[in-house]
Formats: C-alpha cells, sequence, structure tokens
C-alpha cells in the first residue's frame, strides 16, 4: 500500500508538472537512446536543440551508421565529450547490422552494445519497452536518499546496486518510464542538491529526511 501511495503520488504529479521535453513525444527506441547519450554529461535545455538536429539529419538507425563520422561529430559540436558520438554510431552499425536495425528489447542484448551501459539499458527497458527498470543516475540517488534516508556513500560503486534494489521494490508496470522521468523532474526541479523545496515535493508525506529536516545533509558523498 505504501508503494501504491508512493506511486500514485509520482505519477500523479508528473502527468500534471512534469517537463515537456521532445523524446517525450516518442516511443522511438532510436531517439530516446540518442537522447540519453546526450544527456548524459549535458543540461536537458541544451540537449533539446541538439536533439532536434540530430534526429532530423539521422532519422533513423540505418541513416547513423551509413554517414561518415565527421557529418556526426560536427552534429556534436558544441555537446562535447565526443566519444559519446562516436561510441553512438558504433552501437547503432552494431544494431544495423546484427539486429536489422531494431534495437534489441532485452537488457543483456541492450548491454552486449558499444556505448549502452547499466544506466542506458534501463532508460531504454524503461521509456521505450515499458518495463519496470529503474534507471538510476545521481539525481535518482539524491532524491532516493533523501525519501529513504540512505546514508550509504554515493561515491561506491555498491551502494549503486542498493539503489537499484529498493528502486526495482518501487517500480511497477504503471508507466515505468514515467516513474524514472518523474523522479529525474523532482531531482531537476525540486529536489535540488543545495535546495530542497519540500512543501510543493510530491513525495513530501513519504519524505524521511524532510520531516527531521536533515534533506541537505543527504546524499552522503565521501570526498575522493
Ligand atoms: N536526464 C537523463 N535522461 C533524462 C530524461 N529522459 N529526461 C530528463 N532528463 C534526463
Amino acid at each position: 500500500q505504501q508503494i501504491r501511495n508512493f506511486n500514485h503520488d509520482l505519477l500523479d504529479w508528473f502527468h500534471s508538472n512534469g517537463r515537456h521535453l521532445p523524446w517525450r513525444e516518442t516511443d522511438n527506441p532510436y531517439y530516446i537512446w540518442v537522447s540519453e547519450v546526450m544527456l548524459q554529461q549535458t543540461q536537458v535545455n541544451t540537449v533539446i536543440p541538439y536533439y532536434m538536429r540530430f534526429i532530423r539529419k539521422f532519422p533513423t538507425p540505418a541513416a547513423l551508421a551509413d554517414a561518415p563520422e565527421q557529418d556526426v561529430l560536427k552534429c556534436w559540436e558544441g555537446l562535447g565529450y565526443y566519444s559519446r558520438a562516436r561510441h553512438l554510431q558504433q552501437g547503432v552499425r552494431e544494431v544495423v547490422e546484427k539486429y536489422d536495425g531494431q534495437l534489441p528489447d532485452s537488457k543483456e542484448t541492450l548491454l552486449s552494445i558499444s556505448g549502452i551501459g547499466p544506466y542506458t539499458a534501463s532508460a531504454l527497458l524503461s521509456m521505450a519497452y515499458d518495463e519496470p527498470e529503474p534507471a538510476i543516475d545521481g539525481n535518482l540517488m539524491r532524491v532516493l536518499s533523501r525519501v529513504f534516508l540512505i546514508d550509504d556513500d554515493i561515491a561506491k560503486q555498491k551502494t549503486r546496486r542498493k539503489f537499484e534494489d529498493l528502486a526495482s521494490s518501487l517500480i511497477t508496470e504503471t508507466d515505468p518510464g514515467a516513474f524514472n522521468q518523474a523522479l529525474m523532474d523532482i531531482g531537476a526541479m525540486i529536489c535540488k542538491p543545495k535546495h530542497a523545496d519540500c512543501p510543493n515535493c510530491p513525495l513530501r508525506r513519504h519524505c524521511l529526511a524532510s520531516e527531521e529536516g536533515v534533506q541537505l545533509e543527504y546524499p552522503v558523498k565521501s570526498g575522493n
């Protein structure tokens, strides 16, 4: 029941307050993949025009696979971290060669593709294929560490697994992509690193840190 309420409050808030972003208007796994790669080290507002140009210029996996690398890098110019673009094109070429241009829908196969790690695989599974897979990034760990008072060091690799287990127990078959993206939006708009707007947070009644007034003491991160 707790979990049902958590989910309900989260999804309810997302449907009226979530950000309208171009990659949320599609269920095309390739478009979602492009957006997630761009969003890995770059802010949402910067990504939007790059994403729009990129999918216009390379509208299908085949189009990106066939493009000269120079054209791809040109389209990425200004986003930085160019190895992301090279890995994306490499991965898309694998998808065209091995899977006839269709992005696989199993976690194991996704993880075997160049440039797709655990985060991107989970993002794709939840957002494109409606699988209840939590996509754990720094924002999600911050929000969940506060709601559930988790004081494990988020700089440690094994802590990520703890958050994955926790989020796995919360996420359901009901719009899992919205579950992940709602937590991202709360992390970006409400539950920020140095400021938490608890009165406007849909998770307030579930949040142990807010109840104790210790939200800014979480997450715990070792300095190295
Ligand atoms: N950061 C990473 N993925 C995102 C998404 N789908 N929406 C907003 N921010 C994100």
